[in-house]
């Protein structure tokens, strides 16, 4: 028992050091997420393997697609090789394992539930329009022709991972955890201390990351500032930043193996968010204000809240209020 504990010991030691660089050592904390305890092995979603797919054009597409997410910014980037569209970051940055992921923010349910109606553009999107709108707000670039060789090939790989996704369902461990909300408002002071502990080793003192030595693209993508996602983009909001982070980072970490508490997550989120990044004009989004999500961090609202609630929570209160909003409906 005691060699076992000490081999393990050793083990979680060197793989920290490998990760973090020796005076980094971070704590090694093990809880289960709220909302994923109930999971099962053999209920959550598995990407399909490319190996299944016979020599051929599509297959080559396919592998083309995986290569545009997982390299966006050696083609897409500000010196790529096809065309300058996008910040330099890749969408693997935030769609971990090329989209494959479990709580890595996968792929699984696009192609079961695209084309759908979403609140923040009030119409009907197809995958070309979702995808673009992760090139308009993450990569804070411009949209990717629709009927380019690149569109053609990031649509059909994405298809093709939700292949066996029955319509209209949404597989587990699709996109994010949802973590509870806290009690309090997250701290903007708190975060900066969780940044400087977990955080600065990859991304740095300024948030600005670390580039490749040949400036194709970053080893540690940008948290914050100018090359970073803008005010528009999916992680500008609190909870899809804290769930993004409990169950992917520091790096290395999995939804079942997160390194930090739920606290230290909503706090680090409310620390980056609050630092200078693109702009965007977002007057025609949320054309339905009351469709906003609780975190949307713009007003007007319908509740009453003021934004500063919005952005930093707390969100029970909105939430509450929301319900009996619609309950009064
Ligand atoms: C800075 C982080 C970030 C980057 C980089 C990024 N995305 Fe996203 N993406 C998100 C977030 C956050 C969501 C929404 C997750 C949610 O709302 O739960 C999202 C959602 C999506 C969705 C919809 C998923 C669904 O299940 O509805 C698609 C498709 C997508 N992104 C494609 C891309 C592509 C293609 C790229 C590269 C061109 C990219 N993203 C780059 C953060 C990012
Ligand atoms: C050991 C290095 C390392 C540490 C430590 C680390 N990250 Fe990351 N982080 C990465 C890498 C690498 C990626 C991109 C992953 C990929 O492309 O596969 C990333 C991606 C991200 C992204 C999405 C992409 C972006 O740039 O917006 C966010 C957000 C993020 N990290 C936040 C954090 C936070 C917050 C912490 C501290 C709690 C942290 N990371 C600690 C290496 C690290």
């Amino acid at each position: 028992m005691v060699i076992a504990g000490l081999v393990l010991f050793l083990l979680t030691v060197v793989a920290s050091t490998l990760i973090l660089g020796p005076n980094k050592i971070i704590s090694w904390v093990t809880q289960t997420p709220k909302n994923v305890t109930t999971l099962t092995a053999s209920e959550v979603w598995e990407a399909p393997a490319l190996s299944q797919l016979q020599e051929g054009e599509t297959k080559k597409l396919i592998v083309y697609g995986r290569e545009l997410i997982v390299n966006t910014a050696a083609y897409l980037g500000p010196n790529g090789s096809v065309m300058a569209i996008s910040n330099g970051m890749n969408c693997q940055n935030c769609h971990l394992d090329a989209g494959t992921k479990l709580f890595g923010n996968n792929y699984s349910a696009v192609a079961s539930t695209y084309p759908k109606f979403r609140a923040r553009s009030g119409a009907e999107e197809s995958v070309e329009k979702r995808v673009n709108d992760c090139f308009e707000r993450s990569l804070n670039g411009k949209a990717l022709p629709e009927e380019s060789n690149q569109m053609k090939a990031i649509v059909a790989y994405i298809n093709w991972l939700g292949k066996d996704v029955a319509k209209g369902t949404i597989p587990k461990g699709s996109g994010l955890i949802e973590l509870p909300f806290l009690d309090r408002s997250a701290s903007i002071e708190n975060g900066k201390l969780v940044y400087e502990q977990k955080c600065t080793v990859c991304h740095g003192n300024e948030g600005a990351g670390i580039t490749l030595a040949d400036d194709s693209g970053y080893l540690y993508p940008p948290l914050w500032g100018q090359n970073s996602y803008n005010m528009g983009a999916g992680l500008y909001r609190l909870s899809r930043f804290a769930g993004y982070v409990k169950a992917n980072m520091p790096l290395g970490a999995t939804f079942d193996s997160p390194q930090l508490t739920d606290e230290e997550a909503w706090d680090v989120a409310a620390y980056v968010n609050s630092l200078p990044r693109p702009q965007r004009d977002l007057s025609a989004d949320w054309p339905n204000i009351s469709q906003k999500p609780i975190d949307h961090p713009y007003g007007p609202y319908t509740d009453g809240f003021e934004e500063a609630q919005h952005k930093l929570g707390p969100f029970k209160p909105i939430r509450e209020k929301q319900k009996e909003l619609s309950a009064a409906k």
